[in-house]
């Protein structure tokens, strides 16, 4: 059973996570898609949101199913068992970012990562880039499944609320 974990914040989860979820199963018996804190950012979603909004998208792939990372991914690839870290590259700043990551979770655990190319139709999406359009009253329908798409625009209501 070769299993290979897809980490990330998935704030929200993207078409573009999920086209990296679809190809890394082209080649793993599991795709675990690990929900993980990454404390240079600051989440609209609550991780337990994340999850669920993840389980949802991924639910018609054989293969796939969510996890939550209670800390660190090193010691999260241990517990599932994982042979690889599956993540996609959009473009040479991704590189930059994953690269040292990639070096640090092997000198913790062991376990190669594996990069995969992006979608070319799919590369412009970043989480990121979907809440600061739907922010200011964008469309995000053709960049994020039609559930998540509604769950950031009431996550960026209730912000508004508060
Ligand atoms: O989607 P992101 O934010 O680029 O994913 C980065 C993430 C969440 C995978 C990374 O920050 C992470 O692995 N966080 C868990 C804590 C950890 O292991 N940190 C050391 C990473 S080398």
């Amino acid at each position: 059973m070769r299993i290979a974990v897809c980490p990330g914040s998935f704030d929200p989860i993207t078409f573009g996570h999920v086209d990296v979820v679809r190809r890394a199963l082209t080649m793993f018996d599991e795709v675990v898609v690990a929900v993980a804190a990454n404390t240079s950012k600051n989440p609209l979603l609550t991780p337990e949101r994340r999850v669920a909004l993840a389980t949802e998208v991924v639910a018609d792939l054989p293969g796939a199913r969510v996890g939550l990372v209670p800390g660190l991914l090193a010691d999260y690839l241990r517990e599932v068992g994982a042979c690889a870290v599956v993540k996609g590259l959009r473009g040479p700043s991704d590189i930059d970012a994953e690269v040292p990551m990639a070096l640090m979770n092997r000198h913790l655990s062991g376990v190669e990562t594996v990069f995969l190319a992006g979608d070319q139709s799919l590369i412009h999406i970043a989480s990121s880039l979907v809440k600061d359009v739907a922010r200011y009253g964008g469309r995000i329908d053709d960049l994020v499944p039609a559930p998540v798409a509604r769950a950031v625009r009431e996550a960026l209501a209730d912000e508004g609320r508060r």
